[in-house]
């Protein structure tokens, strides 16, 4: 199994930029099957979920082509109704492709997706609103079956807001007859990338981006070409890189209006940082306050930035309150900074609080889920002494070669390939 070495207190210089967001990746890869015409994506992440996800849709039948940052999907055929097993358990998003594949073929077949150490993931809001579109629900064992001979539009409010689930039943809708309305709808900036991509293409939804969605059902979606957002997650976790390892980090190709609410916080612990178009410059600091934090939708403080936020409050002056109000299992990981030499106490599965600063020290740790895998790589780059991270798998799912990347910023990593 590959591991990541690191040698931490290196101080990092230079320029480092955002790929594609992996989130709207996975999601403009399930909507390329409402098409039966030719979708490129561009800016597109090569990263294990991503990987993932173009081998099902490949498995259904779908040409796909591999570019440079960029990929080809064309479903002019979908040859099979079920999604692989194991792919399928492998990644949680996989859900989404249940949708264009029941308004493109009329059933769908699939396992339960995959289950997550983040906490519950339930799909009930899902099999809820496609049964409000006309579809039957049926169940054996962990596996269920979905089918329609025709969807309808409908009316949906979402009890609680939801990014895939939004995503999801926006996609659903662009091919039912007649109108849908989402309420309580998620918010985040990779909906309405979707939304005017759809748009483009033939499809007719106004509101995405708000939390009022409303999708006037079409016959036909064509071809055409996609350029994904910056990833808002790679960005924050660069920032967040910055006020902790800094020198002087220049992070290129991202939106900064997509981490507001972390640079507000960021600000307020006493980290410096100037904005430019497309770019965040982010200088490190040892001098820095604690400030509470409570995740939220967007535009709120997202829970994919929790973990290296937690991190950072290790490092700052004082005691703050770390509040995953989405997520019952994400502040698991703090165990692991706690073996490292920080201070942190869990109140609840929700709740933990931060006491710093802590000296960090190197140990051999595990990567228990992608946000908290990449945090503990940056609690190596600062701890003193030598880090090995293991299952590493969970990393590569969602940052690209970034071992390659915080090398050209100074840092003193290597990813080593053992077979045992
Ligand atoms: N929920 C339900 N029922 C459902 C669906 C969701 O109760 O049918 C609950 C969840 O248990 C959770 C809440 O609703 O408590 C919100 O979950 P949401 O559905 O928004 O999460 P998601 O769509 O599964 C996406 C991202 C996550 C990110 C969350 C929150 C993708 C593929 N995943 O997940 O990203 O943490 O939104 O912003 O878009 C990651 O990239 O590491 C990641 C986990």
């Amino acid at each position: 199994m590959s591991y990541f070495e690191i040698v931490g207190g290196k101080k990092l210089n230079g320029e480092i930029e955002v790929k594609g967001a992996k989130n709207a990746a996975l999601k403009a890869v399930a909507a390329a099957l409402l098409s039966k015409e030719k979708w490129t994506i561009t800016n597109f992440p090569f990263i294990e979920d991503t990987n993932r996800i173009l081998e099902m849709v490949e498995d259904l039948g779908v040409k796909v082509v591999r570019g440079d940052n960029q990929v080809e999907i064309e479903a002019r055929f979908i040859k099979k109704n079920s999604l692989d097993k194991k792919l399928t358990q492998k990644l949680r998003a996989s859900i989404i492709l249940a949708g264009p594949m029941l308004a493109r073929t009329g059933k769908v077949e699939m396992y339960h997706p995959g289950g997550c150490v983040i906490g519950k993931r339930p799909i009930d809001m899902f099999l809820d609103g496609f049964q409000k579109m006309g579809a039957k629900f049926r169940q054996r064992e962990d596996e269920f079956v979905l089918s329609a001979r025709k969807l309808s539009g409908t009316n949906i409010f979402f009890p609680k807001i939801s990014v895939t689930g939004t995503e999801t039943m926006m996609m659903t809708a662009v091919l039912a007859e007649g109108e849908t309305i989402l309420e309580n709808a998620a918010m985040e900036p990779e909906i309405p990338m979707l939304a005017e991509f759809l748009n483009k293409c033939g499809a007719k939804i106004s509101g995405a981006g708000t939390s009022t969605i409303k999708i006037i059902g079409v016959k036909k979606i064509r071809g055409g070409k996609i350029e994904l957002i910056p990833d808002r997650i790679e960005t924050g976790t660069f920032a967040i890189l910055g006020a902790l390892a800094g020198g002087r980090i220049k992070i290129k190709r991202c939106n900064p209006d997509h981490v507001r609410s972390l640079l507000v916080k960021m600000e307020k612990a006493g980290v410096k940082f100037e904005e430019r178009e497309n770019e965040l410059i982010v200088w490190g600091t040892k001098k820095m306050i604690s400030v509470d934090i409570s995740t939220h939708e967007y535009p709120g403080f997202a829970t994919d930035l929790q973990p290296p936020f937690t991190l950072l409050m290790t490092q700052a002056k004082g005691t703050s309150l770390v509040h995953d109000s989405i997520f019952d299992g994400r502040l698991m990981f703090t165990e692991a900074l706690n073996l490292m030499g920080a201070n942190v106490t869990m109140n609840d599965p929700h709740r933990v609080t931060v006491n710093g600063p802590a000296k960090l020290h190197g140990r051999k740790i595990a990567s228990p889920d992608l946000r908290a895998g990449i945090t503990l790589v940056l609690a190596g780059l600062i701890a003193e002494g030598k880090t090995r991270i293991e299952n590493i798998y969970q990393i590569d799912r969602g940052y690209e070669k970034i071992e390659e990347r915080l090398q050209k910023l100074g840092a003193d990593i290597k990813r080593i390939n053992s077979k045992s």
